[in-house]
């Protein structure tokens, strides 16, 4: 598959086979995203594979953080509001993916706890990576492993698998960095879950619109 068609091809994926993917795979494809680029070659990305019973493990702390109404602190801040034109792309998107599922997206607080709890189910995907880098770099850096996420999505396309990247897995930041091992000294970015699509569920039918171009490119000339 060429780069082209990765990128038109990589789309979230919202529900996955159990089945395991080879742990050669998945080295592979962090390996092959090593090469993102980064600002002068910093390379500011760390990753964590889960898998197992310790992704069972962690899907059920996270549930009941949720189940128990803790709130929610991720170390990259959630974002309180969009400019509009951007706003209305993002409500366009939830209504959309509202009436495929057919939820009541009015009822915002059932439907985002819903959303949270399958998110925190990994989609039943069978691993999940997480990435997080020094709290100390700045915003370059976070574009940079933005890179690194890409690069992690397009070659697991490449294989044949699915991914989805997932803020709302870092919603509980001190409490996943503590169970997976990362020192408090680093800020968790996105967690990434990956495994085998399973596109015979409705909810991977759903294909996100894209911004016409006239609205983001210019031409100075
Ligand atoms: C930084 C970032 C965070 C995201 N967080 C979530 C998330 O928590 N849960 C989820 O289901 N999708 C999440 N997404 C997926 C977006 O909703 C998705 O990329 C967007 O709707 C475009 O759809 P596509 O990925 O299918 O092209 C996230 C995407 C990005 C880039």
């Amino acid at each position: 598959m060429d780069a082209i068609e990765c990128i038109q091809k990589r789309m979230s994926i919202r529900k996955f086979n159990p089945d395991p993917v080879p742990k050669e795979t998945l080295l592979n494809i962090i390996d092959i995203a090593r090469r993102s680029p980064s600002y002068k070659n910093s390379q500011p990305w760390e990753a964590v594979i889960i898998s197992g019973s310790k992704k069972e493990e962690l899907s059920n702390l996270l549930i009941g953080l949720l189940e128990r109404g803790e709130t929610a602190k991720p170390d990259l801040p959630e974002p309180v509001s969009w400019p509009p034109e951007i706003d209305k792309r993002i409500k366009e998107h939830f209504a959309k993916r509202s009436t495929l599922l057919g939820i009541d997206i009015s009822q915002f607080d059932i439907y985002v706890k819903k959303a949270k709890a399958a998110n925190f189910k990994f989609y039943g995907a069978p691993h999940a990576i997480f990435l997080y880098q020094d709290s100390s770099l700045t915003p370059w850096s976070i574009l940079d492993i933005g890179m690194f996420a890409q690069s992690i999505m397009l070659t697991a396309c490449a294989y044949g698998l699915g991914t989805v990247p997932q803020a709302f897995l870092t919603d509980y930041s001190a409490e996943i960095k503590k169970f997976l091992g990362i020192p408090e000294s680093k800020r968790l970015i996105l967690g990434i879950s990956i495994g085998y699509p399973d596109m015979t569920d409705k909810v991977n039918s759903y294909r996100s619109s894209r911004a016409d171009i006239s609205g983001i490119l210019k031409w100075v000339e």
